[in-house]
């Protein structure tokens, strides 16, 4: 049902270009991706958190819900589910819901432990063909400006070695929204670590980096680029914007339906990521 994206991304490594990774919150994001996936005829890779899963009542339901939503939007293009910064019994549990891809984000532990659990977690996604992404260095946390911690070169071959499939790296890069004194990528980082392996690498807080800089990231090597904040902050203005121009209309306009309530911002996020496809050079599949 759903793709492992290892070809996929593979190929946007190879050709220097990113296929975007974004996250879902609710019924509307997931619509509004899918939707702007079929639309513009590229892959997309929809993924969730441990806590937006529990949002929505467990990674069972995720899976379910994003499957169903394919059927009855008629999706053609590959979709690659995969769980984002899972621990180990997140990943463990995905792996055995059917995710295709799992992302197991152990750079909290001693780099050993990581190490440790990440080889664990490669050997049961890869039994049954399921992707693996690890983190190494840190991303930073939202307004950080010390921005996280750099990964290391040393460390990239070792978990290259273990066989993940994409790594996520630490490379200046920050979750949410980036403050005012943040000091950019770190190209020459990057650089180091493209050049000791040569798996598809991975740029999360992918928000608000200015466009040369992720595509300047991306000609150097990372393949998949990850997208959240910016779509909350789409859906939080466009829904903003109608509900104070509902505030004047009559009780007969029913603004206050859902349904119509949520669809500006649902179609905020359609938006968004088209322009977000058109900054990564997601081409449309042949
Ligand atoms: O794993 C998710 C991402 O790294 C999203 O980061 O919210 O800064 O776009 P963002
Ligand atoms: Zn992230």
């Amino acid at each position: 049902y759903f793709d492992n994206g290892n070809k996929i991304f593979a190929d946007a490594r190879a050709k220097h270009y990113a296929v975007g990774a974004y996250n879902i919150n609710n019924l509307e994001w997931t619509r509004a991706i899918l939707r702007a996936a079929n639309e513009t005829k590229t892959p997309v890779l929809v993924q969730v958190s441990m806590g937006a899963a529990k949002y929505m009542g467990g990674f069972k339901f995720v899976r379910d819900m994003v499957a169903d939503q394919m059927d009855a939007m008629n999706i053609t293009v590959p979709v690659i589910l995969n769980l984002d910064h899972g621990d180990y019994d997140a990943a463990m549990k995905c792996i055995e819901l059917g995710y295709s891809s799992v992302m197991y984000d152990g750079h909290k532990l001693p780099v050993k432990e990581n190490y440790a659990r990440t080889k664990e977690v490669v050997r049961a996604a890869h039994q049954r063909g399921i992707s693996v992404e690890a983190e190494i260095g840190k991303v930073g946390e939202n307004q950080d400006t010390n921005s996280g911690e750099l990964a290391s070169v040393e460390d990239a071959r070792a978990f290259a070695g273990l066989g993940v499939d994409k790594l996520a790296c630490g490379i200046g890069n920050i979750h949410g929204i980036y403050p005012a004194g943040w000091r950019g990528l770190d190209f020459n980082r990057l650089a180091a670590i493209a050049d000791a392996v040569d798996i598809p690498l991975v740029l999360h807080g992918g928000s608000g980096i200015p466009k040369e800089q992720v595509q300047k990231a991306i000609s150097m090597g990372i393949a998949k680029v990850n997208i959240n904040t910016e779509f909350q902050l789409a859906f939080q203005d466009a829904t903003r914007a109608y509900i104070e121009a509902a505030r004047d209309l009559d009780k007969d306009h029913k603004g206050y339906d859902p349904r119509k309530l949520l669809l500006p911002g649902t179609e905020a996020i359609t938006n968004k990521m088209k322009e977000m496809i058109e900054w990564l050079g997601t081409p449309a599949v042949a």
